[in-house]
């Protein structure tokens, strides 16, 4: 079993998908209820209510795609993919929050491996994580699946070359249909 194996037991009764547009209001309400050290993490700076609301529409509006753990129609946990051309160099970002009460059950994980799919078939080749120096979580979770994070100025930024090579593994199978991520320093 490597790294990127899923050791964990399932986290409940809810369902992986990704949200529909009239299901984004789910994201900003999971987005409200992190709290004040995860919004720092998750957005690398204190942050406010209306910056979540504006930002949650923002996703609505650009195409973000979002794949989110739904339990009882709230979102627990959500990985954002972010189109390429919101971005200042083209390179398409990714960015994940999982509230603290189902953390360390493998969703983070999960997550991450569901939006390489989907980032695979948009046929990007690269895609960026931006952390703060201090999120070990979050490094954890990237290095796990062979991202390595570089710091620069107080932010940890890391790219993940998605190639048709060989692989970490998830559960005993590719963890992304044959295709493997190869880590390179970005910042
Ligand atoms: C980072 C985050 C998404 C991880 O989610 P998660 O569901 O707990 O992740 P997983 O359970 O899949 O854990 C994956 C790996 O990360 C590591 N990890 C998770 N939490 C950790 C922590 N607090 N300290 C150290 N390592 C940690 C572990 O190595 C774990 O591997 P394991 O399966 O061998 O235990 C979650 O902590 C979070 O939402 N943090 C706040 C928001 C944020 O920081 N987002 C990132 C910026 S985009």
């Amino acid at each position: 079993m490597t790294a990127a194996s899923a050791p964990h037991a399932p986290v409940g009764r809810g369902t992986i998908r990704t949200l529909t547009a009239r299901e984004m209001p789910l994201l900003r309400a999971h987005l409200l209820r992190l709290d004040a050290e995860s919004r720092r993490d998750r957005f690398n700076g204190a942050i406010d209510e209306r910056f979540i609301e504006s930002y949650a529409e923002r996703c609505l509006a650009d195409g973000t795609v979002v794949v989110a753990y739904v339990e009882d129609e709230q979102v627990l946990a959500a990985a954002e993919l972010h189109q390429p051309d919101t971005s200042y160099d083209g390179l398409p970002e990714i960015a994940f929050s999982v509230e603290h009460h189902v953390r360390r059950k493998g969703l983070g994980s999960i997550l991450f491996r569901r939006l390489i799919t989907e980032a695979e078939g948009r046929g990007y080749e690269r895609l960026r994580i931006t952390t703060g120096y201090s999120n070990e979580a979050m490094r954890a979770l990237a290095q796990k699946f062979g991202a390595r994070l570089t710091f620069r100025q107080g932010e940890t930024t890391g790219t993940i070359d998605l190639t048709p090579l060989a692989l970490p593994t998830f559960g005993g199978r590719s963890m992304n249909r044959g295709a493997s991520l190869k880590s390179i320093e970005a910042a």
